[in-house]
């Protein structure tokens, strides 16, 4: 069981609102797109499954191999690489950081030393688009308490992982989950999770590109709904030559 890529399932593989955004992207574009922390392929597989060739970059190998699985004949390409350190010796008419992996690359030196990568890899005039959001938007008047959790049931076990709160922590978003393994019989797991992310704006993070060689050329908006947060797309242009 690869629980890795269960757990980011749940709790990402649902969310489709910005799906329809990365393809007027890529159709606009041309393709083959670089899709930048993959992760199990929410954004990949649904370009690819559209024949668009993607690259698939994560960190994580082990959601890169649920990814492939997925992608069986689809066009798609995966690499296990940290996105700071990317080195792939070719180049994409589109770079795509869906889903605010932007904000886990640890700060402005981390987001900096992506941006020279994603300018290294991308070809003369080709875009840079990245989703930023704001975690702790999560808890408003009308959203006070923390929604249902992800759950799924796999051969009588029950995973479920739940929001319970996101924390101001200066210049990051502590979101702290709890995942449970309920089952088989009386077995009952569970353990706590935190992920942080950066608490950075979009035109902090043009003004970033800028500096490094990019045009900051339009923002793009991911429309928030009823289970999900809304994001601003940073769509930067690397120089023409
Ligand atoms: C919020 S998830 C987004 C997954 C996928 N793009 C989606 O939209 O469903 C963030 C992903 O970024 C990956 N990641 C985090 N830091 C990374 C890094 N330094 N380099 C490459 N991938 C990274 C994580 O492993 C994770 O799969």
């Amino acid at each position: 069981m690869n629980l890795d890529a269960l757990w980011h399932d749940l709790e990402c593989g649902a969310y489709r609102e910005d799906l329809q955004l990365w393809r007027a992207l890529a159709a606009e574009t041309g393709g083959p797109v670089l899709d930048v922390g993959a992760g199990t392929g929410r954004v990949t597989l649904d370009l690819a499954a559209r024949g668009m060739a993607v690259v698939a970059v994560d960190v994580d190998a082990a959601l890169l191999e649920a990814l492939e699985r997925r992608a069986a004949r689809l066009p798609v390409e995966t690499v296990v690489a940290d996105a700071r350190r990317l080195a792939l010796d070719r180049r994409f008419p589109l770079v795509l950081v869906p889903m605010q992996t932007l904000q886990l690359l640890g700060g402005a030196p981390g987001r900096a030393s992506f941006l020279r990568r994603a300018l290294a890899h991308l070809e003369p005039g080709g875009l840079l688009a990245a989703a930023v959001a704001d975690a702790m938007d999560c808890f408003d008047e009308e959203h006070d308490v923390p929604p249902p959790p992800d759950a799924c049931e796999i051969a009588g076990v029950r995973y479920a992982s739940r929001l319970l709160a996101v924390v101001d922590e200066g210049g990051r978003a502590a979101i702290h989950r709890r995942r449970e393994i309920i089952g088989p019989g009386e077995r009952v797991e569970a353990h706590s999770v935190v992920v942080r992310l950066d608490r950075v704006s979009a035109d902090e993070i043009a003004a970033e590109g800028c500096r490094l060689g990019f045009h900051d050329e339009r923002r793009l908006y991911v429309p928030q709904s009823e289970e999900y947060l809304g994001s601003t797309v940073i769509a930067l242009r690397a120089p023409r030559r």
